[in-house]
């Protein structure tokens, strides 16, 4: 049994221990919200935070985060309202969807780094994570405007 915390509330799941927390996530806890893409870390589409800094959940086997902290996008805000998100639907950021739950947990552990992020901070951070659509214009506006938002610079964005 590994028990660790999850969008603040505590999980115990009786897996192997080697098993990625993707689909720990996914299939014994029910959060869909984090996709899988490739599955060898190299897209994005699984990205949730542990202890507030993103990772690819693919990769992260399951002892790895034992009595930790692990945040998917249903838990970046209690109400989905998190500056990132309402940047996301003003800027109608996504097409198909698919990439985007990594998207906004990655650009929200950047943001932690970079809180009024250029475009190449923005690409250089968010460049490991892939959008078969090609939203990535969009993305990077988004990202602005909830960085602005988050700064409190009204003005901005
Ligand atoms: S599914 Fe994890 S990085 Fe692609
Ligand atoms: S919106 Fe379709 S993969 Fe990014």
């Amino acid at each position: 049994m590994t028990t660790f915390q999850v969008n603040g509330r505590t999980v115990a799941v009786d897996v192997a221990p080697d098993t990625p927390l993707l689909w720990v996530l996914r299939d014994e806890i029910g959060l869909k919200g984090t996709k899988f893409g490739c599955g060898i870390g190299m897209c994005g589409a699984c990205t949730v935070h542990v202890e507030g800094r993103a990772i690819r959940s693919c990769i992260t086997p399951l002892d790895a985060v034992a009595g930790a902290t692990v945040t998917t996008i249903e838990g970046l805000d209690p109400d989905g309202q998190h500056p990132l998100q309402k940047a996301w639907i003003k800027t109608q950021a996504p097409q198909c969807g698919y990439c985007q739950s990594g998207q906004i947990m990655q650009a929200a552990s950047m943001l932690k780094d970079f809180p009024d992020p250029t475009d190449r901070d923005i690409d250089a951070v968010m460049g490991g994570s892939l959008c078969r659509c090609m939203a990535y214009i969009r993305i990077r506006k988004a990202i602005k405007i909830a960085a602005a938002e988050m700064r409190g610079d009204a003005s901005n964005g």
